[in-house]
């Protein structure tokens, strides 16, 4: 079955961030219609579309639109979260290279429809070029008259910056991404109050993902209904997917939310290279609990991995096979979460060193069995804890790998050492 692209009609095409090549394929005719709505139309028709943010949470969107009081005296903001740092998760960066005015013009729809006249886009510090590439898109969008003063001689005023972050995955957690553009250390704020009422300089913000906002546009011209038939009942819609680990055909696929996973795997990806075998999937993202093999028919949705404990997350999925030492896969995802912790929470920040150097000890040969335990207990005292949920996405995956996979920490106690080959372990190593 070839993918449903919705977003990614820029795929193949050549100069796709170009302007041209976006009204061409039907892009900018949404926004003189939104224009013409009133913003609580908006709110409604996004409801009813049932779009879910795609940054990871699933939160309605229209929803949290709903939030802002419009006629606030404070300025309104809406910031894009571009930050896209979550380890196996690369969706909003191929937006943001191949069309960044298909989130530029769900952007300026957002701030229409929140009453917002200046919005940043966040975009992480190691994408450069996709910087670059929306600075450029935004120069076209003023030329042509999609932003600035009098928009589309709506009245309706609006402009955007880009923002360039420094390289910190924290930042990608919406509060610690607007301290960072008030100029302080990327460190999360407690919540409440939520961004919707103290957000950027104290103001009502709404913080959006890329393939959220991107997703806009599209509900605006072909309606409601039309979105809210793809997908499932409550999670609708396509979802890009991401395939990356050990699978034969790695990538981005646009594909109605709720696709199994299987298919996802061996339709889409091709299957794991050199007939080995599946042994556990990271299914959103490096914060996601892994599933395992006898899990593979679940779908792909927001409502269904969060049933079974797991989350859809980013839909960054990671393919682990049989050759993988998974006290090696746990290591590794905590010795990301310490380094990128911000250090404000006990929990976190003495919780992922914790982790990171009982793993290490096992990985290594010099665990002892009660270490297992209190690997558990330690993640339990890390989830729900903590200001922001970096803690959690330390947490969930590793406490999943122990309890799933515990016969192999139970082996590599016994045996005092790694019983995996190295060379097998692709990039988890
Ligand atoms: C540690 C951490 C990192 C995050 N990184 C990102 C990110 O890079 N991009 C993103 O859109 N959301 C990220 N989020 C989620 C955001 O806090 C926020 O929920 C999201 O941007 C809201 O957008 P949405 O409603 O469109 O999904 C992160 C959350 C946490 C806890
Ligand atoms: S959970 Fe970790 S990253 Fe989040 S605020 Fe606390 S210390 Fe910082």
């Amino acid at each position: 079955m070839p993918e449903l692209r919705i977003i990614r009609s820029y795929a193949g095409v050549q100069d796709s961030h170009k302007i041209e090549s976006y009204i061409q394929r039907g892009g900018y005719q949404a926004l003189p219609k939104a224009l013409g709505m009133d913003p609580d139309d908006i709110i409604d028709l996004i409801k009813r579309a049932g779009l879910r943010g795609r940054g990871g949470a699933g939160f309605p969107t229209g929803v949290k639109w709903g939030f802002i009081q419009r006629d606030s005296k404070k300025p309104i903001y809406l910031c894009c979260n571009a930050d896209e740092s979550e380890p196996g998760s690369f969706k909003d960066r191929e937006i943001i290279e191949q069309d960044p005015h298909q989130m530029l013009e769900g952007i300026i729809i957002g701030c229409y429809t929140i009453n917002s006249h200046k919005s940043y886009i966040y975009i992480r510090g190691e994408m450069p070029y996709g910087a670059g590439v929306l600075e450029r898109a935004l120069e076209e969008a003023y030329e042509n008259g999609y932003l600035g003063k009098n928009i589309l001689n709506s009245g309706f005023d609006l402009d955007v910056v880009v923002f360039r972050g420094a390289g910190a995955y924290i930042c990608g957690e919406e509060t610690g991404l607007l301290e960072s553009i008030e100029g302080k250390n990327g460190e999360p704020r407690p919540k409440p109050p939520f961004p919707a009422q103290s957000g950027l300089f104290g103001c009502p913000t709404i913080v959006n993902n890329v393939e959220t906002l991107a997703f806009v546009p599209h509900i605006i011209n072909r309606g409601a209904e039309w979105f809210s038939e793809i997908g499932t009942p409550k999670n609708t819609g396509t979802k890009i997917y991401g395939l990356c680990g050990q699978i034969n055909n790695p990538g981005l696929y646009e594909l109605p939310l709720g696709i199994p996973l299987r298919e996802l795997i061996d339709e889409y990806g091709g299957g794991v290279p050199g007939g080995r075998k599946v042994k556990a999937v990271s299914p959103g993202g490096s914060s996601a609990p892994l599933l395992t093999a006898d899990e593979l028919d679940l779908k792909m949705d927001f409502d269904t991995l969060s049933e079974v404990g797991s989350m859809l997350g980013t839909a960054g999925v990671t393919v682990i096979d049989d050759s993988t030492c998974m006290v090696r896969v746990a290591q590794n995802l905590a010795h990301f979460y310490r380094d990128e912790s911000c250090g404000q929470c006990v929990q976190c920040r003495e919780g992922t060193w914790w982790l990171e150097k009982m793993l290490t000890m096992i990985e290594e040969g010099r665990g002892r069995m009660e270490y297992i335990d209190t690997l558990l207990d330690a993640c339990s005292q890390m989830r729900g804890t903590t200001i922001c949920a970096l803690a959690d996405g330390c947490a969930m995956p590793v406490e999943s790998i122990v309890k799933k996979f515990r016969h192999e920490f139970e082996e590599h106690i016994k045996l005092g050492k790694c019983p995996f080959e190295r060379e097998h372990m692709g990039e988890w190593s």
